[in-house]
Formats: structure tokens, sequence, C-alpha cells
């Protein structure tokens, strides 16, 4: 079971200068275009819930059951984490016991000796179960899941800091959204990432991923971003192809009301979608789990 944390696959990338890609689910649909994804590109991947789509298919048992149940019934051997993606100190708690792989305690939105204690706390926690933990400084602006983030760059000591507490990779704001980035979007802050990436060895997380040029995703890589988020981006692939399929009157076709018939175009449009990204990301192919993890 090709089941694994992320600590030394995000270390590897960091050092190597690619990035892997953290693609979230919302269903059984989601799940699998990923897996089929990376499975195609023969790469390693990371599939995260919100706290939002865990409350939306039954909470982290049932996230947790669903991917590792795919990973068995699709025969997955690429490395796959299972991760929590913008969790409060609760759920942070809650995915390290249903056996998350990996999680991201969020604490941008707290005084930030808080956040620091409360990264401790999750850092102490998860890696007595061997599980990587991710932490925020600054905050990326935009809206996910009701949580709206003003978009504040990372302060380089506050990084430090942060980095100290043994975190496994750090999410920065640096000039980065969630959801669809305005016409007037200044792009990623370069000169802020590079004081970042000399100041800590961690590997970096870039959240928004969805629609930056990709030339700026791939010098964002080649300066220390090894952990590529990514969500809106399958979601309009997906919106988009079951749109064409019932605008042209394919569900009123024979069965094609019945919804494996209607959600496959959505589903193959994800599944195409995270694979152009991958190819972005230079990640490394891999068949097997590296025996060290
Ligand atoms: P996008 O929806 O902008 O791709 O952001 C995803 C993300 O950062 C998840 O944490």
């Amino acid at each position: 079971m090709p089941l694994v944390h992320g600590t030394e696959l995000f270390a590897a990338a960091r050092k190597g200068h690619y990035a892997i890609g953290a693609f979230n689910t919302n269903n059984l649909e989601w799940t699998r275009a990923i897996l089929a994804g990376a499975q195609e590109k023969n790469v390693p991947v990371l599939i995260q819930t919100s706290m939002g789509a865990a409350k939306y298919m039954g909470g982290y048992e049932l996230c947790k059951g669903l991917i590792e149940a795919t990973v068995k019934a699709m025969d997955i051997t690429v490395p796959v984490i299972i991760h929590l993606d913008h969790g409060n100190y609760e759920a942070a708690k809650e995915a390290i016991a249903a056996g998350y792989n990996s999680v991201m305690f969020d604490g941008h939105d707290l005084p930030f000796e808080e956040n620091l204690a409360k990264t401790k706390e999750i850092v102490k926690l998860a890696h007595a179960k061997g599980i990587s933990v991710e932490a925020e400084v600054g905050s990326i602006g935009g809206e996910e899941d009701g949580i709206i983030g003003e978009g504040e760059l990372a302060d380089v000591e506050e990084a430090k800091t942060v980095a100290a507490t043994g975190v496994d990779y750090l999410a920065a704001g640096m000039g980065n959204i969630h959801g669809q980035y305005p016409a007037n979007w200044k792009g990623l802050n370069f000169e802020r990432l590079q004081e970042l990436a000399d100041a800590v060895d961690v590997p970096l997380v870039l959240h928004g991923g969805s629609g930056i040029p990709q030339e700026q995703v791939e010098k964002a890589i080649s300066m220390g971003v090894a952990k590529l988020n990514i969500n809106t981006e399958c979601q309009l692939a997906f919106a988009k192809a079951t749109r064409e399929y019932i605008e042209a009157g394919k569900d009123q076709e024979g069965k094609g009301f019945d919804p494996r018939k209607l959600l496959k175009p959505g589903t193959d449009a994800i599944q195409a979608t995270v694979e152009e990204i991958i190819g972005w990301m230079g990640t490394k192919p891999v068949k097997l789990v590296p025996e060290e993890i």
C-alpha cells in the first residue's frame, strides 16, 4: 500500500528543484481522477481535503478510508500522501487521530505567539505518529471554504521561527491568492520568495496554484517551492466538461443521465488537468515507495 508521509519526498523535491502536486479532493470522482493522473505520470501525489470538503464527505475517517480504499482498488503504485488542507487546531488533531499521513495546521489568523505554540503542539503530536506537518506564515489571499485571507506577505523572521519548530513544509504568503486571480493581480512576489528561500531550508508551499502563469510557477519551484496546491483549476475543468455534456443534450440521449456517464467527462477533465499541471512541476517519476520511507 503506497500511503506515505511527506517529509522525505518534499525534502527531496526542494533539494532537487522540483515540486510535488497537492490536489484537493471532494468526492470519489475527484479522488479517482487525481490518483489516475499521478499514476499515469508515474509521480508521487498529495491528495488533500479541506475541513469543508471533509465535512461534506462525512468526516476525516471517511475521507481517509475512501482514499485508502481507492488507492487499493485502482492498484495505485505511486506514493500517495493523504493530507489535511488548512486545518484549525481541532481539525489537525482529528485528522491525526483518523490516520492522515500529513496535516496542515493553519494558525495564520491567530496572534503569532499562539500560532507558534499550537504549531509546536501539532508537530509533537503528529511526529510521534510519523505524520508530517505543514504550517503557515503570512496569509494566502482570497476565499476558500469560507476562510477569507487578506493576502499578507510572510515575515521572514516569523518564517524562521516557525521552521525551527520542526515543521516539514511551510506555506508562506508570497502574493498568492486562493481561487481565480483578478485581472489586476500583481503576480508572485519573487523578492519575498527569495528572502524566504534564503532564510529557511524547509520545503515551501505555494497555495493558490490555480491560474498562476506557468512561467511563474516554474520560477517559484526553481527557487524553493516544493509543494504546489491546486483546487480551483480542477473545479473549473470539471464544471466546464459537465456543462458541455449537458448543453449538448447528452444527458437526454439513451441512458446519458446515468451518473456514471454524466460525471465521466468532468472526471476525465480533472485527470487531464492534474496531468498537465504535473507536467509543469518537473516531479521526479517513481514506481514504488522509496525503501527508507
Ligand atoms: P486554488 O483553489 O487557488 O488552486 O488553491 C488551492 C489551495 O491552495 C488549497 O490550499
